[in-house]
């Protein structure tokens, strides 16, 4: 089994991606839009992170639910599969507007997936990845056959429009893949949290018995987030973990078509392009377009690939890795 933090060579018979899907709500916030709610201007948020424009949920229409269901279906559709086949639904989500049942049972209903396990995972940004990893696992294991895995964020929801240092950063979405077991394809992963360094970036819930709502209170209910030190934990440990996995999988950095990295600054993508020495056209963005959308953001990204036909024949030799809140990150390697 290769999933565990010590094989030394790709295996074969975990999931192959056969269906991708996403979806952005209609609605833009734009830089400019920005600076006259906060004090920031386009050019400062342009060099700072690379994001230019935002897709935010509209609150008459868009929810956590409905748009991991777009995404969901728009992946199912994409496979080709009959929604019967799927053994395991799981949405990654770290901004659900429902606390049960689990958004994975509502998408389960939504796309006739009646054969299903269902279950959410919250792993902040990572949440994607530490899904995708957690799907590969039980269909290496022979438990399921086939999985659909959702990452699904409102994440304007939990953004306080008075801090600048964070609302100029997150977006709004939800992507989704569909796995089927595939003894030709090959997977590894390595996963790692660091729960110690975790104070940097903290979101608490509102619904706390005992909690006076005092102003301070109040704000911890919004994303804090001390923005160097993520920073410089996503600089070291990304391309730590890249270089540990190429390792472990033995591969030249030269022979992956594309790292595939969590949209959150693109000056963090540029650092890890540099450490691996790799031009930085292997690296794809959309953040320009899409700022961060924590655990959407890298089945959205793969989405936008599929469709300007970057992927999908399963030719293409993947690493994708994603980092944040907990401190947790990790990276995967495949073929899609
Ligand atoms: C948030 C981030 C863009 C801030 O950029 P930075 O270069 O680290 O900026 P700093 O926080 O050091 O602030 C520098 C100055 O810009 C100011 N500033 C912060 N946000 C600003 C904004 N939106 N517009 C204009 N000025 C801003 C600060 O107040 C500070 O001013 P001061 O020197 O007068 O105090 C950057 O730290 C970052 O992207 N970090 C990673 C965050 C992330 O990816 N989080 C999610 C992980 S999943």
């Amino acid at each position: 089994m290769s999933n565990t933090n010590s094989s030394t060579e790709l295996q074969n018979g975990f999931g192959r991606v056969i269906g991708i899907g996403s979806f952005l709500p209609k609605d833009v916030l734009t830089n400019d839009d920005l600076a006259k709610i906060v004090e920031t201007n386009d050019q400062w948020i342009t060099e700072r992170t690379g994001i230019k424009t935002r897709h935010i949920s509209d609150p008459k229409t868009d929810t956590t639910e409905s748009m991991a269901i777009a995404a969901a279906k728009a992946a199912v559709k994409d496979s080709g599969i009959d929604p019967s086949e799927i053994g395991l639904v799981v949405v990654a989500s770290t901004t659900p507007n429902i606390l049960f049942p689990a958004l994975a049972a509502c998408v389960q209903a939504a796309v006739d997936a009646d054969n299903a396990m269902c279950f959410d995972l919250n792993a902040a940004c990572p949440g994607f990845i530490t899904a995708f990893v957690t799907a590969q696992n039980y269909i290496r294991s022979g438990m399921v056959n086939c999985a659909l895995v959702v990452g699904a964020e409102n994440l304007t929801n939990y953004v306080d429009f008075e801090d600048r240092g964070t609302c100029i950063l997150f977006g709004d979405g939800a992507g989704a893949v569909v796995l089927k077991a595939d003894e030709n394809v090959g997977y590894d992963a390595i996963m790692r949290a660091a729960g110690k360094r975790g104070e940097c970036l903290r979101c608490e819930s509102y619904m706390q018995k005992g909690r006076e709502k005092t102003p301070e209170f109040i704000k911890s209910n919004y994303i804090n987030m001390d923005g160097q030190t993520v920073f410089k934990f996503a600089v070291t440990e990304v391309p730590r973990v890249i270089d540990n996995l190429l390792t472990k999988t033995g591969t030249d950095p030269d022979e992956i078509d594309y790292f595939i990295l969590h949209q959150a600054n693109r000056r963090i993508i540029e650092s890890v392009a540099k450490h691996l020495k790799q031009p930085i056209e292997k690296f794809p963005m959309n953040i320009e377009n899409t700022g961060n959308t924590s655990s959407a953001s890298i089945p959205i990204l793969l989405d936008e690939m599929k469709k300007a036909g970057k992927l999908g024949e399963g030719k293409k030799k993947v690493v994708i890795s994603s980092f944040g809140a907990g401190l947790i990150w990790g990276a995967f390697q495949t073929e899609i």
